[in-house]
């Protein structure tokens, strides 16, 4: 008995270890998300980091974790982390690393929707308001400047968590990243450009290899391996 003890101890000891060291293995299939071979039913709730001030961030972590959450779930606030061209802040409650910490400390899981567009209350939808004025950008649709400004945010972003170790990949809690945002309801409003945006967003976030599956929410023509939701 004593021995099994010691073996048992010793296998979790070792999964643990291999998970920092190594990071967990996030896939999905039809049915569901699978984290090291397992089939996982998560429930996940929204803590958007900039709505409150760092101080609170553990309380209201832990509260969702009481309530039974899996996962917090955020939008990345990009009007707030990039004040002008290559000018960016994650000061005060703009400080996305030590929140995804604060997410991984309490043992949680965390699904970072990069957008960049933010469908929740939030000023312009998060699109910074200096875009507006480089001349031929036209938001969320097939156009350079757009495409250039948010594939180099996205970018930004993807390094930032890599650099962290933040990625499930990596040992982090990072298990999903989302690239745009329900744009699916939108496309047809922006014709061919709208559909050629979308195939570009999932091409573009793939290519950023997190290690974990990037969702499109709403997106019924995402390209695979992009989970369709
Ligand atoms: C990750 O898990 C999936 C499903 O369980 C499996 O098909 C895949 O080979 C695994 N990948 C690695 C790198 O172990
Ligand atoms: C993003 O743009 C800034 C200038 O606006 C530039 O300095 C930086 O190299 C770009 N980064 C990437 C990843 O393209």
């Amino acid at each position: 008995m004593k021995n099994l003890c010691f073996f048992v101890f010793l296998f979790l000891y070792a999964a643990f270890f291999f998970t920092l060291v190594f990071g967990a293995n996030v896939s999905y299939d039809g049915r569901s998300l699978i984290i090291d071979g397992q089939r996982k039913l998560l429930l996940s709730a929204s803590i958007h980091y900039p709505r409150s001030v760092p101080a609170m961030w553990p309380g209201l972590v832990k509260a969702a974790k009481e309530g039974g959450i899996d996962v917090i779930e955020t939008y990345v606030f990009w009007n707030g982390h990039e004040l002008s061209p290559g000018n960016y802040y994650f000061g005060g409650r703009f400080d996305l690393v030590k929140f995804a910490k604060i997410v991984h400390e309490a043992g949680m899981y965390l699904t970072l929707r990069i957008g960049p567009f933010v469908a929740a209350e939030w000023n312009y939808g998060g699109v910074p308001v200096w875009l507006h004025y480089i001349p031929g950008t036209v938001f969320r649709t097939y156009n350079e400047p757009f495409m250039y400004y948010m594939q180099n945010f996205t970018t930004y972003i993807v390094n930032l968590m890599k650099q962290e170790k933040l990625f499930a990949s990596q040992g982090g809690p990072i298990i999903l990243s989302q690239v745009e945002n329900e744009y699916g309801n939108y496309e047809d409003f922006y014709g061919e450009g709208g559909k050629k945006y979308a195939q570009w967003a999932a091409k573009m976030a793939v290519a950023q290899n997190t290690g974990v599956p990037w969702i499109m929410c709403q997106q019924w023509d995402a390209p695979d391996p992009v989970v369709r939701l």
